[in-house]
């Protein structure tokens, strides 16, 4: 198998950077997600680079939500990238790690007004708007704080299907996220944002959906931009300054997947916009990105022990492994395929197809399905399986009291703990017991 992404084998076992991946799970224990700095890094300075050769005035803000912690924090502010949250828990993390208020902005189809004072007391960079609801109660939250002219973008939700799985598209007209164009309420929510000065409409915002291999949409989104954008300034001389194109770069999972460049996203959305600008006579606006998973999806690896392997002939054979849908309800969730690597037989044929499984309490529990492995795949081998790096840390739960494990940071010469895994102890730590019982 050609392996990518800083993977590599040697003596047989398979290496993430610099690191042995079988010395990391006896070091440190199974389940356990390993993350490559060297591979976040690389895919910061392709997105940052192409913006600084495109559009140096542009912004690229890592969607946390794809993986959220202290240490990535730090990571995506020193390669230069602001940050997107979506809830006071990531605004939190991200103020925590010492990242710089004016690198944030707040998303989410239902803020609080908690998070919203915490948004407009730390004087982040942005606020996207989703919802008319959302308007009065920054107004509110603005009123009583004494506050005027807060920098904001307002979602749009223009009706582009991408190809890309249901759960994850986000700009389709039956999508909670977003002011219709076509219904009007878009404009009506820019020209209110406009006429009152609580608010500085700065930009508009679409995120299409996630995991998309198709350069062509963004396209289309510059043209539903650029026409909203033309429309408000003829309604009351509104010039907008910021088009926020989302995230959604699509990454390799299995053989099949073919991945773009990162940069040629930012390639065709700035020459499009560009020839749609002057055919509209209108001032080229910065744009911004928001990628999460093609930062740091490929970059991640989780490693198990194998407990058992289970035949059941003629149907499926079962490898089941000591996590599950706890720290990847993926393939629970979407279906989502991945591929594995037996990361101490890593130089051995990989040609028996198996169904990777869990270790919690239900037949939907699968890792995936048709992987390939040796064909002795057997206890106590360490099965690796890739590009967990997005969506798996931020999405695990503590389903059938399993701690969610550790993260561990490789690459660029060194080695150290990020997360640590949860104790027994962590997983009592919020139970009370109350008087009456
Ligand atoms: N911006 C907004 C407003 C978003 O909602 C998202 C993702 C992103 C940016 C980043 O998208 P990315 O570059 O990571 O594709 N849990 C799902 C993915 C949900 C994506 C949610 N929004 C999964 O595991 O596939």
């Amino acid at each position: 198998m050609e392996l990518k992404n800083g993977l590599s084998v040697k003596n047989g076992h398979l290496y993430i950077a610099d690191a042995d991946a079988c010395a990391l799970a006896q070091k440190y224990g199974t389940p356990l997600y390993v993350m490559n700095q060297e591979h976040i890094r690389k895919r910061c300075r392709e997105l940052r680079g192409a913006m600084d050769k495109y559009c140096p005035e542009g912004r690229v803000m890592f969607a946390s939500k794809a993986f959220m912690n202290k240490a990535m924090c730090r990571i995506a502010a020193s390669e230069g990238l602001g940050m997107d949250v979506v809830s006071g828990g990531e605004l939190y993390t991200a103020l925590s790690a010492g990242v710089p208020a004016d690198m944030l902005e707040l998303h989410g189809n239902n803020k609080t007004v908690e998070e919203i004072e915490m948004a407009v007391k730390n004087n982040i960079y942005r606020i996207i708007i989703d919802n008319f609801d959302e308007i009065d109660r920054i107004k509110e939250v603005a009123q009583r704080l004494h506050r005027t002219r807060i920098p904001v973008e307002i979602r749009l939700r223009p009706g582009i299907e991408a190809h890309t799985h249901e759960a994850v598209q986000t700009a389709n007209l039956d999508c909670k996220f977003g002011f219709n164009i076509a219904s009007g309420e878009a404009m009506e929510a820019a020209l209110r944002l406009c006429s009152d000065d609580t608010f500085e409409l700065c930009g508009i915002h679409c995120h299409i959906g996630s995991q998309i291999f198709e350069l062509a949409p963004f396209a289309v989104l510059c043209e539903h931009f650029i026409t909203f954008a033309d429309r408000l300034r003829a309604a009351n001389g509104c010039v907008l300054h910021d088009f926020n194109f989302g995230g959604g770069f699509g990454v390799w999972y299995t053989q099949g997947d073919a991945p773009q460049e990162l940069g040629d996203y930012i390639r065709i959305i700035t020459q499009t916009l560009r020839e749609l600008c002057q055919k509209h006579s209108y001032p080229m606006p910065a744009i911004t990105v928001e990628p999460g998973r093609s930062i740091v999806g490929e970059a991640g690896v989780t490693l198990y022990t194998v407990g058992g392997v289970k035949d059941i002939p003629g149907v499926r054979t079962y490898v089941s492994v000591d996590g599950g849908m706890f720290d990847n309800p993926r393939c629970a969730l979407y279906g989502s395929k991945y591929t594995a690597v037996c990361a101490n037989k890593a130089d051995r044929e990989h040609d028996r197809v198996v169904t990777v499984a869990g270790k919690c309490c239900e037949s939907g529990d699968l890792i995936t399905k048709d992987a390939l492995v040796p064909a002795d795949i057997s206890t106590n081998d360490i099965l690796a399986i890739l590009t967990t790096g997005a969506y798996n840390y931020t999405m695990a739960s503590n389903y059938n009291r399993n701690g969610i494990p550790a993260v561990v940071l490789v690459g660029c010469g060194h080695e150290g703990i990020i997360v640590r895994r949860q104790t027994y102890d962590d997983l009592i730590s919020h139970d009370e017991i109350p008087d009456f019982l």
